[in-house]
């Protein structure tokens, strides 16, 4: 079977790898990938946003599946379409993608089967915000409902700083988005569950803590993530149980009573308060660099997983996972989130892949000698092991080896779990 996954960041760096391991790909494509992924498959420089491009190429490359990487075109409907044209997909389809790509719609699911999250208000214009804003006590965070690449949150120690947001909000800084949510402030530890759900089943794939902050001790602006490991010690089996039952199984069951469903990857993006969790988002995809901590650990064959979902079967799989953690710290290129160059070499040809010690590829590119920066987050240093001390300790010292002048990454990535050791 030929097989095209879309994306091109680390996390398609890090499915890539895991599905070159099944011995049921013929070929894989990447579309449009990166310097890691080219290195394993064939990239395929195209914009997946245009359909109907995407249909012809994979029909010419004669690809029968389809993976999904970030929400844009999941959004966008992408299922659907490839669905349309006889070609498997494993991603959710476009009403359940709004899980993500509405605040609104997934707020408004929350209100109605009683699940645990922010207070929120919709606010559909000026006036209704500037009436809804004053039953919220600061900081406050304020929301564009759709998609906004990482930038739609802004948490607001101030009112007028709320208004400033909103208004651009309104103004249409985001085409994706023409309302407003104001939501409660929620205090708290935050972790990532994530699932496999197909139209009956769901199936854990896992947990993970990222840093969104790009500077040390949680400082700055946030990030797409500056750094993950994985398992998250603070979702033990109590809290499961508690995210399965309050979060997971009434929004599956508000899809059901819609006549929907959902199937693909399910990221449940948490705030962990006195041991009780409340769902802060929902991604329909892997997380960026959450992925990169996940699969490595992942002894099943991710093509089982996958065709298991397609045929609705996932109450008949079982996943083995390693018992070793694993922990990323995420390359970036100076300035990033901000502003930020592109095109500078970075040499990697002395440093070898381990089992235990790899570089995966985010945003780079390979011109005809080198391999040289294209984006913010450039290179995902993963390590596994047993104690993520010394895990993080492998990571730095690997980075220094790479000695990319035009890069900076965080030294503190694990703090939490580091500290409590
Ligand atoms: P979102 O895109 O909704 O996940 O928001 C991005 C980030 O903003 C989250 O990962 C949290 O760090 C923070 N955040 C979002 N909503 C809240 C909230 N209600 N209370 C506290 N922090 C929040
Ligand atoms: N690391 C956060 C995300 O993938 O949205």
């Amino acid at each position: 079977m030929n097989i095209a996954l879309i994306g091109s960041g680390g996390r398609e760096d890090a499915l890539c790898r895991k599905l070159k391991d099944s011995k049921k790909i013929n070929k894989i494509f990447c579309i449009p990938g990166n310097a890691g992924t080219a290195k394993i498959a064939t990239n395929l420089d195209i914009n997946f946003l245009n359909f109907k491009l995407l249909l012809k190429t994979l029909k010419y490359f004669k690809i029968q599946l389809v993976v999904v990487g970030p929400e844009e075109p999941l959004v966008k409907g992408i299922v659907n379409f490839l669905e349309k044209n006889k070609i498997k997909a494993f991603g959710p389809n476009k009403f359940a993608s709004q899980l993500e790509g509405s605040k609104a719609f997934m707020k408004l699911i929350c209100r109605k089967y009683k699940i645990p999250t922010a207070n929120f208000k919709i606010c559909k214009n000026k006036k209704d915000f500037k009436f809804s804003i004053n039953k919220f006590s600061l900081p406050v965070v304020i929301k564009a409902d759709g998609l906004a690449a990482g930038k739609g949150v802004v948490i607001c120690k101030t009112k007028r700083e709320a208004f400033n947001i909103s208004e651009q909000i309104f103004q249409g800084k985001f085409k994706s988005s023409s309302k407003v949510v104001i939501e409660e402030f929620l205090e708290g530890e935050e972790a990532s569950y994530f699932l496999v759900v197909d139209k009956n089943n769901f199936i854990k794939f896992g947990s993970a803590q990222d840093h969104k902050k790009v500077y040390e001790r949680e400082k700055g602006p946030n990030t797409g993530g500056m750094g993950a490991y994985s398992p998250a010690p603070i979702i033990n089996k109590e809290l499961e149980k508690k995210i399965i039952s309050r979060i997971v199984k009434p929004t599956l069951k508000a899809l059901k009573d819609k006549k929907q469903f959902y199937r693909g990857f399910l990221y449940v993006g948490l705030m962990i308060k006195n041991k009780d969790p409340y769902l802060i988002e929902y991604n329909v995809r892997m997380g960026d660099p959450e992925c990169q901590v996940i699969i490595p650990r992942l002894k099943t064959d991710l093509i089982k997983v996958i065709n298991y979902s397609l045929k609705n079967q996932l109450n008949k799989l079982k996943l083995n996972w390693e018992k070793d953690k694993c922990m990323t710290i995420v390359l970036c290129s100076k300035g990033y989130p901000g502003n930020y160059k592109k095109g500078s070499i970075i040499k990697l040809k002395k440093i070898k892949d381990k089992k235990d010690l790899f570089i995966l590829h985010a945003g780079t590119k390979k011109n005809e000698k080198n391999i040289i920066s294209s984006g913010g987050r450039v290179l995902n240093i993963v390590s596994k092991g047993h104690n993520f001390k010394q895990i993080r300790k492998k990571i730095i010292k690997l980075i220094k080896k790479i000695n990319w002048q035009d890069g900076f990454y965080r030294k503190d990535i694990g703090w939490r779990v580091i500290q409590k050791l």
